[in-house]
């Protein structure tokens, strides 16, 4: 039975999970290390470094029970029988493989310190998303070493969203385990399975060989991902013939081989992983010679950005061809609402076309303002940051609502009408609030995939 485990990386899926682990698991010990002292210390506070909701209950029902934060990672490793791996793999923007392969760095450096300091036999597991063979690779390093210490390698790739991390942590479609097909790998796959049994009914935690665990992660955000082009294509087609794609979509999604979910047409994908994870799929078949699939793929990305393109284009031509000095109200930063993380958002490709245009943005989000500070740091002047929605509008030619936050379906629209220049203009990137409600207070309004309702 295992009894010392220990997380590295403490970011949006280390922190959340191992928190998880700890409060369902009360008989085991849960460490979370981090290079990161900043972020370590505020996790150790109970007032973790990442808005996720329902994040901080869980935290501090375990915090100095079972689950405490630390910055000495090289000490936790030496304590530790199962060490699950969450640091961070992003695109690498360097030498060979550079805005496609992962960046592995984070990766070898834990594996390389696990192999300094493990003792005895520790089961190494791979939750950061990884090229498929990583964990082989993971092995050879760990085999590698000339002391006492034994490692197993498990592939248990994450799957939670952001904004529902916990939901999603608590109540799993599956929880999915990769491992070796020789008696030591199956004696680790059971060990793994044996903490998440704590909480995670038995017939949802799918066991696999640790390949197809690690493409499934891939497969997975690349046909999520590509769910969210396709409705994009379609949104395209509706703005030209007087469709509507939210019509579309419900009569699609009620095929039952469809589905209703992630067909929600808006600004684009965002996010740390869905394109990363997708350049990375790419990347693997370019590797093995597989050039028609890698197009295949490769387009559900260029979809993407053609859409985050094509938005500030109509808010062009929706505006007399001109943005030159016209105030922008950009409502939400974030790349999904119930999150601060800004990471690929469609936001920021959004604003710096924007500002390139000699627009005036100002910005609110009521979780991501520093964020999207820190991002648009170089931007100049004709930037701005607003807290209150309210006040972003005033004196705006337009409003571009970006994120879906729930707060925004709540604003009094003909107060904001009142104080904005006319014409006025609302462009709805996530068809998130009553295109005539808005039209009858006054706005033109132009939302995703629908007709222009204009009185221009
Ligand atoms: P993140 O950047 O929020 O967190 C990674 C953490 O690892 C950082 O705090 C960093 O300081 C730490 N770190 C890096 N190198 C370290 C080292 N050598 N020792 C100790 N700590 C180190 O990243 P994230 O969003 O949590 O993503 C982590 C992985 O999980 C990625 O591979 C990602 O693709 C995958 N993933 C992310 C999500 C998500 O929703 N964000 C969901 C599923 C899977
Ligand atoms: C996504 C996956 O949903 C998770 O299963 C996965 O674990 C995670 O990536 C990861 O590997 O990092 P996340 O990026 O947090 O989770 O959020 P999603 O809810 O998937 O949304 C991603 C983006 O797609 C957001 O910008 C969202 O606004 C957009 N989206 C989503 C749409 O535009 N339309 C939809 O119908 C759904």
């Amino acid at each position: 039975m295992i009894r010392n485990i220990l997380g590295i990386g403490a970011g949006y899926v280390g922190g959340p999970t191992m928190a998880v682990i700890a409060k369902h698991c009360p008989e085991i010990s849960v460490v979370v290390a981090d290079i990161d002292a900043e972020r370590v210390a505020a996790w150790q506070s109970g007032a973790p470094p990442i808005y996720e909701p329902g994040l901080q209950d869980v935290v501090r029902v375990a915090l100095g029970r079972n689950l405490r934060f630390t910055a000495q990672v090289e000490e936790a490793i030496r304590d530790a029988e199962m060490i699950f791996v969450s640091v961070n793999t992003p695109t690498k923007t360097f030498g060979q493989g550079a805005g496609r392969a992962a960046d592995l760095q984070y990766w070898e450096k834990t594996a390389r310190s696990i192999l300094e300091h493990a003792r005895g036999q520790t089961i190494v597991v791979e939750k950061s998303t990884l090229p498929v063979r990583t964990a082989e690779a993971m092995e050879r390093i760990l085999k590698a070493g000339r002391g006492d210490a034994r490692f197993q390698v498990l592939s248990n790739p994450e799957f939670l969203a952001e904004g529902t991390a916990i939901a999603d942590l608590e109540n799993p479609d599956r929880v999915l385990i990769g491992g070796a097909e020789t008696p030591e790998g199956q004696a680790a796959i059971e060990e793994l399975v044996g903490i998440y049994a704590h909480w995670v009914p038995r017939e949802r935690i799918l066991t696999a060989n640790v390949w197809s665990a690690e493409l499934s992660k891939l497969a997975a955000n690349a046909f999520l991902a590509q769910r969210v082009s396709s409705i994009n294509a379609i949104s395209v087609i509706c703005e030209q013939t007087g469709a509507n794609v939210l019509e579309v979509a419900r009569a699609i999604g009620t095929d039952r081989r469809i589905g209703r979910d992630f067909l929600r047409a808006g600004v684009g994908f965002g996010g740390s992983c869905f394109q990363k994870d997708i350049l990375n799929l790419v990347y693997l078949c370019e590797h093995y010679g597989l050039d028609e699939v890698a197009r295949y793929w490769e387009m559900v990305v260029a979809m993407n950005q053609y859409q985050k393109h094509r938005f500030v284009e109509r808010m062009i031509r929706a505006m007399f061809n001109t943005l030159a000095d016209k105030r922008i109200a950009v409502f939400g930063f974030a790349f999904k609402a119930d999150t601060g993380d800004i990471r690929e958002s469609p936001a920021i490709q959004i604003c710096r076309e924007l500002l390139a245009e000699q627009a005036r943005v100002c910005i609110t989000d009521p979780k991501a303002l520093d964020a999207a500070r820190r991002e648009l740091k170089d931007a100049g002047s004709r930037v701005s940051f607003e807290p209150d929605p309210y006040k972003a509008a005033q004196g705006a030619h337009a409003i571009a609502l970006l994120t879906d936050w729930r707060e925004y379906q709540g604003l009094d629209y003909e107060r904001i009408y009142a104080e904005m220049e006319k014409p006025a203009f609302f462009f709805d990137g996530r068809n998130h609030l009553d295109p005539e409600k808005l039209f009858r207070i006054g706005f033109n309004v132009y939302a995703v995939g629908r007709p222009d309702l204009s009185a221009l």
